[in-house]
């Protein structure tokens, strides 16, 4: 192949070659660059099969085409349904507070800055819920600003059953209020449907969200992801939403 070549081009090829490995180099002294990290996609597929809050049926059908290339169309193209709040999902502070909801406060208001930066992901006990007690045993230093709560939910694979399991693990109301007190976390996140456990749905949330600094991610997937330092969460921005399905990824 190369016999056939321009001696301009092929000059031009070992060039782009000598710069490319160079700027890969670079990209490893600094630890940085071209895909060094190793990316662990925290997001669960969107299925039929999908968990769906106090159901016990799941997501079942979301989405049809309604045109189709068999049918004679130009392209083949869908149109899908989802709650607000299906799999991998963000909370608006509009979801508890009726106030913050006539006030306009919908996932597009959620700080994309809270949503993206370093990362921790602890693991909790896994007999019982995160209580004040567990929070302080945690000892999450201040400065930390996002963490992702690894529990029992991921041991029991909770999101992959289609039946709604009231009894995950979650923030009993005492385990919010202490970490709204004593930490400096604004991105929380959890390995179900819900950060709040199922008996302290509401106080949890409110307690959350009062302030609309924090950010709740519900129903990531952390199974892989043992290590990550950065997160990115990116939910659409819709208007009215009081939260919103997102694209989560931890990177190494
Ligand atoms: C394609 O055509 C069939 C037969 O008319 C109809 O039943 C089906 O719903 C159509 N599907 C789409 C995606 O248009
Ligand atoms: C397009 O739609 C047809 C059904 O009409 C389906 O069989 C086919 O897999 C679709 N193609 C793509 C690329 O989605
Ligand atoms: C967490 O709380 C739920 C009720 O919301 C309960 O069913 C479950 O057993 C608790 N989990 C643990 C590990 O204690």
């Amino acid at each position: 192949m190369f016999r056939n070549m321009n001696k301009n081009i092929l000059l031009l090829l070992l060039c782009a070659c000598g710069l490319l490995s160079l700027s890969i180099l670079a990209g490893a002294a600094v630890g940085y660059g071209a895909g060094n990290g190793k990316i662990f996609d925290i997001t669960h597929k969107i299925t039929s099969e999908l968990p769906i809050f106090n159901s016990k049926n799941g997501l079942g059908h979301f989405i049809r085409l309604v045109s189709s290339i068999k049918n004679g169309s130009l392209a083949n193209e869908s149109e899908f349904k989802l709650g607000t709040h299906t799999g991998t999902h963000v909370d608006a502070p509009g979801h508890f507070f009726q106030k913050y909801y006539e006030e306009g406060f919908d996932v597009t208001t959620l700080s994309l800055q809270t949503l993206n930066g370093p990362a921790l992901v602890v693991d909790v006990p896994r007999n019982q819920n995160i209580t004040a007690e567990v929070m302080k045993s945690l000892n999450i230093p201040r400065g930390v600003h996002r963490v992702l709560f690894r529990t029992l939910n991921t041991d029991r694979r909770l999101m992959h059953k289609t039946k709604f399991a009231s009894d995950f693990t979650g923030f009993k109301k005492e385990g919010a209020q202490w970490l709204v007190d004593n930490t400096d976390i604004k991105l929380v996140g959890l390995d179900y449907l819900s950060v709040a456990a199922y008996v302290d749905a509401a106080p949890t949330h409110l307690i959350f969200l009062r302030s609309r600094e924090i950010v709740l991610v519900e129903g990531l997937t952390l199974m892989e992801s043992r290590q990550g330092s950065m997160v990115h969460c990116l939910p659409l921005r819709m208007v009215d939403a009081d939260g919103c399905p997102a694209r989560c990824i931890l990177i190494a």
